[in-house]
């Protein structure tokens, strides 16, 4: 398995940003759920800070919660914050190699700012497939993911000095695959229903370094840098864009539904 996140700088971000992206997501969420949600699903689950609070919001609780994260460092601090929870498992795996061998049905199944990480449509598809096939009868999904165009100026930045620090001539930064239009029209044929659905866009930080945070903790570094460059990548970077603060524009999809009614 990959070490591509810095979970510590991750969490910094989360607290800042991502959770309350998160939390939101949760709240519009809770009005749909099936009652009981005895099993809930997180894929792409981190540092499983947003899971165990999806967990908190749910009366009866959960008996079965199992979050699935391919990235070592990020399911080492799930772990170790939640392990002792009976009704938590973490597993340290792809969605691709998850949905392949997960046979189980789930009533939730959520997922918050991992999606646009899936490297093709292709794969995208095949995850929300799965999604489709493995809700229990009133079982409810819930994604939120960046689209395309989503914080394009500061990838653009980033991307351009990677490319300088490591004298790379091509380096090419993960981009999501999918506009807001697209994704409903692959949910719904993928066999998904939307209840519920925005497109939100706008910026998410109200200071400078905020930006500048999201440009070295929430994007994998560790996928293009070794653990010996990254400190001096962070210092070189930070060079740089004082001289040109590149700021964020925030733009994501938020999905709710169930699975569609067989004809
Ligand atoms: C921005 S973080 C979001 C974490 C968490 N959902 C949250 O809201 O705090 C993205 C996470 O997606 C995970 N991820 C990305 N691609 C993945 C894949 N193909 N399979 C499993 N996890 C993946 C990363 O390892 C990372 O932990």
């Amino acid at each position: 398995m990959s070490l591509e996140w810095n979970p510590q700088g991750y969490a910094r971000l989360q607290r800042r940003y991502q959770r309350q992206y998160g939390l939101a997501l949760i709240d519009r969420t809770l009005p749909y759920r099936p009652s009981p949600v005895g099993t809930l699903l997180d894929m792409g689950c981190g540092n499983g800070v947003l899971t165990n609070d999806f967990f908190g919001r749910l009366l009866p609780r959960p008996h079965r919660v199992i979050g699935v994260d391919r990235d070592t460092g990020m399911i080492a601090a799930a772990r170790k914050r939640f392990g002792r929870r009976a009704a938590f498992t973490w597993h340290c795996r792809s969605l691709t190699d998850w949905i392949a061998q997960d046979r189980s049905l789930y009533d939730l199944i959520f997922s918050n700012a991992v999606l646009h990480w899936l490297d093709t449509l292709a794969a995208l598809r095949s995850v929300l497939q799965w999604t489709a096939l493995h809700l229990s009868r009133d079982g409810l999904f819930a994604f939120r993911y960046s689209l395309i165009g989503n914080a394009e100026a500061a990838r653009d930045f980033l991307e351009s000095q990677l490319r300088v620090f490591l004298r790379a001539r091509t380096l090419t930064l993960h981009r999501p695959v999918v506009s807001f239009a697209q994704s409903r029209a692959i949910m719904h044929d993928s066999g998904l229903d939307i209840t519920n659905a925005e497109e939100i866009t706008g910026n998410p930080f109200d200071d400078d370094e905020q930006h500048f945070q999201w440009m070295i903790y929430s994007q994998p570094l560790g996928r293009y840098l070794s653990k010996d460059q990254y400190a001096s990548f962070c210092a070189f970077l930070r060079a740089a864009w004082e001289k040109t603060p590149v700021r964020v524009a925030g733009h994501h999809g938020v999905f709710i539904g169930r699975r569609l009614a067989r004809r």
